[in-house]
Order: structure tokens, then sequence, then C-alpha cells
């Protein structure tokens, strides 16, 4: 008998599963009601009485061997979560790698956050635009070199119908369909039939300020402007107002920023004047007003526009605007941290 408890015991030891069914038909064979150890166990009382205290020791610890052996089979399959395969089911998988948000939404969100906290609300536009609103109301004279098709793109069949130039046409929208007060800026996409180089691109993305109320003056504009510039470049940040010309506002100006990147002692970037462009403004001509039947005597206005693609170029040092349209993950994903 204890050589039989010793075979078997031997047999168990070496016996091997490469799943958790084979764990399970190790379990019948061995110690199931009819498994081979309880067979054993069932032909103890045929063991001589002078035998038996050893017999049943050695059939216990053959019964808790196999016990162990096979729970331990098992778990080394259970703890691991492997599937049949041996495939480990329980490891972490491989993290979707989060996307991240393009430098050109980065700027326009903070745009949209510093006149936020000023009282502005955000509206939008059509892309595809007609003569009126992008010309006409916005007092482009006839002859305006905008109008040309060398500056835009129109369709071929009707000459009113075309991809707006710039997002002052969201201005004329608005006022359209809204009595002052009015503030409001206007990002979104602009199309010019321009060749592509470096600094500039026939796609590209604009913001446009406007505020109408009674009583809006020039310090207003200047204001909100210097603000801006502080919130988006840093509280050092001066700015200047230079003459400029637009035909829908009147007067008009261009506005630099000291230079942020030198503090305005003069480097490459700002090509040595410590100044550097970055919008248009100007107090909304009366007949822009009047377009939008606005009552010119009652109410005055200022706005503004600017590229959102320079304004990221001059935050993040870009020198080449065809970055922001690549979709090269290499340029993108430089920008996680920044989110
Ligand atoms: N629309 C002009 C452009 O595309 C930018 C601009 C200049 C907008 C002066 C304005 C403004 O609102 O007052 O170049």
């Amino acid at each position: 008998m204890l050589k039989r408890i010793n075979e078997l015991k031997q047999e168990i030891e070496t016996a091997t599963a490469s799943s958790v069914d084979e764990v399970d038909a190790l379990r019948i064979r061995y110690i199931s009601k009819k498994g081979s150890v309880n067979q054993l166990f069932a032909e103890f009382k045929n063991v001589p009485n002078e035998e038996k205290k050893a017999v049943g020791k050695a059939l216990n610890d053959l019964k808790n061997f196999a016990l162990e052996k096979i729970n331990s089979l098992r778990d080394s399959f259970e703890s691991k979560g492997t599937d049949a395969t041996g495939t480990d089911l329980t490891r972490p998988g491989e993290p979707l790698k989060l996307g991240t948000r393009h430098p050109l939404s980065l700027v326009k969100n903070e745009i949209i956050s510093i006149f936020g906290r000023l009282g502005f609300t955000v509206a939008e536009g059509p892309e595809i635009e007609d003569d009126w609103h992008v010309f006409s109301a916005l007092n482009f004279p006839p002859e305006h070199p905008a109008r040309d098709m060398q500056d835009t793109f129109f369709i071929e069949k009707d000459p009113d119908v075309l991809l707006r130039t710039h997002t002052s046409s969201v201005q004329i929208r608005v006022m359209e369909r809204t009595q002052p007060p009015i503030r409001a800026i206007f990002p979104g996409r602009v199309f010019r039939n321009e060749a592509i180089s470096a600094r500039s691109h026939c796609i590209f993305h604009q913001v446009e300020g406007l505020y109408v109320d009674e009583n809006v003056s020039f310090a207003d504009l200047k204001q909100t402007l210097l603000y801006f510039a502080k919130e988006l470049f840093g509280e050092d940040t001066q700015i200047r107002l230079r003459p400029s010309y637009f035909p829908f506002t009147e007067p008009s100006a261009e506005m630099d920023v000291s230079c942020s990147i030198c503090g305005g002692k003069g480097c490459n970037v700002c090509k040595y004047t410590g100044w550097l462009e970055i919008l248009g403004c100007g107090m909304v001509d009366p007949n822009v007003l009047e377009s939008c039947n606005i009552d010119s005597q009652k109410y005055t206005g200022f706005a503004f526009g600017m590229g959102i693609e320079r304004i990221a170029m001059l935050r993040y040092g870009i020198k080449d605007i065809r970055h922001f349209f690549e979709n090269d993950i290499r340029f993108l994903k430089q920008f996680e941290s920044a989110i």
C-alpha cells in the first residue's frame, strides 16, 4: 500500500497543466470522489492493523499534497489571469495617447479668455460669404484691390460667392441682427489668394473684435488693447498705435507691442526696432454702422482684427507658418504641456 501511495505521489508531483481545463481534469482524476486518492482511502479498511497508523498518515499526506498541487496549478493560471493561449489578461493595457491641442487653438482660447474677462462674448460667421458682408458693407470702394481675383477666392459662376478674406465680415452679420450695446469677438478661418511661403499662407486665422455703444471712444479702444497686450505678452508689455488706413474704421491705426523677446532692446525677431506689429484697429466708420441700420448719431464703436498665426509664431518662436497646417506630429506634440 505504501508503495502505491508513493507511486501516486510521484505521479501527482510531475503532473503539469497548460490550461485551467487541464487542471480540472487533474482534480477529477486524483481528488474527486472516484479519484485515485479516494480509491486508496477506500482500500484502507483492508490494511492490516499494525500498518494502519503509518498508512493512514501517508494517505492523509498524499491527499493534502494532491490538494496543494492542484490548487497551486490553478492559482498559476487564475492569479495571472491568463487565457487558454497563455496571454495575461490582467496586464494593464497600452494607454491610448491623448491628442494635444493645436497651438492655434491654444492661442485662440487664450485670446477668447482675455476678452471674456472684459465682457466680450464670442460669435462666428460663415466662411463662404458674399460681397456685401466682406466688402460693400465694410465701406470698401468698388475699385478696391481686395475685390480683385488676385487677392480673393471667388467662384467662376457667381462673383457674389467668395471665401471671406477677413473676419471683419462677422461684424456686419452681428450688427445686422443686433442693436447696440455689442461687445464681442469673432475668431475664424480666412482665405486669401496668396502664394504659400514661410511668412504667408492662403488659409489662416483671425480674431476680430467689436464694441459698439453710446460714447465709445478711442481711449476705450486704447485701454482695451493695452490690457489685452499685457495679459497676452506680460505685464511689462507696452503698446504703440501708428496711424493707418482701413475702409471700415476712421481713424484707423496699427498696433505694435514692445518685443517680448528682447524686451524692446532690438533683436532679429523685431528686426531691431523693439516693436512687433500685431493688429489693426480703429473707430467703426459711421458708414459701416449705417449699412447695418445702426444710428451713427447715437452710437460709436471700435473694432480691431489680428492674425492668430502671427501671435502664435511670436509666442512660441515658430519660424514657418506652414508648420501649423502640415499636421506633423513631431511639431504638434511639442504643445502637450501647454494645454
Ligand atoms: N480686417 C483687417 C485685415 O484683415 C484687420 C482689421 C483692421 C480689422 C482694422 C479691424 C480693424 O476691425 O479695425 O487686415
